[in-house]
């Protein structure tokens, strides 16, 4: 149980000045330790994607994006926490409201790709692991998904 600040959950529109915060966000906290970097084209394909946010007021401290594959079926991608808030429960009440979105959009399973730390967080959360690890941007990482009950 972690009790701490009110935190606002809302989506953001793809090229707005909070979406660029996004970008930021997922940079540092995702990227950056891989040595990677987004490419313009890379950001482009994020037009049609669905980005959640999780706001301490002014501050963004967590994001994620939600991409379509099928009429029933979203790509959970780019969880990302600020580095000083993980821990405290903020992925947990991100993804929790990213399923609730799912559903008012009528979506009944969520796929994803966890990186190899974060595979006791999808655990924790009821995702399920349905594949072998595999690399993907340099590290391991292996296939979950969770059906959206009502
Ligand atoms: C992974 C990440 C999204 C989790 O968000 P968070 O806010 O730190 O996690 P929470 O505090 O909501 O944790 C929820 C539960 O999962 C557990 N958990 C979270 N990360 C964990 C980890 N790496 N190992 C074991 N347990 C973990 C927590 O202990 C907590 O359990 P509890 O409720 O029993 O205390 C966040 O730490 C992060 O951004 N990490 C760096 C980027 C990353 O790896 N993103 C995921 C890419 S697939």
């Amino acid at each position: 149980m972690h009790l701490g600040v009110s935190l606002v959950f809302k989506p953001v529109a793809h090229h707005s000045s909070a979406y660029a915060l996004t970008v930021s966000l997922r940079d540092r906290v995702l990227r950056r330790p891989l040595g990677l970097h987004f490419t313009v084209a890379q950001l482009e394909q994020e037009a049609d994607e669905f980005h959640l946010t999780a706001w301490d007021d002014e501050l963004l401290v967590a994001c994620l994006c939600l991409k379509t594959v099928d009429a029933f079926t979203l790509q959970m991608r780019q969880v990302a926490v600020l580095e000083e808030r993980q821990g405290k429960g903020i992925g947990q009440q991100l993804v929790a409201y990213a399923e609730d979105f799912a559903r008012e959009h009528l979506f009944r399973k969520i796929i994803l790709h966890a990186r190899d730390t974060a595979i006791p967080f999808y655990h924790k959360l009821g995702y399920t692991a349905v594949e072998e690890p595999f690399v993907e941007v340099t590290i391991l990482h292996q296939a979950f998904e969770k059906t959206l009950t009502d």
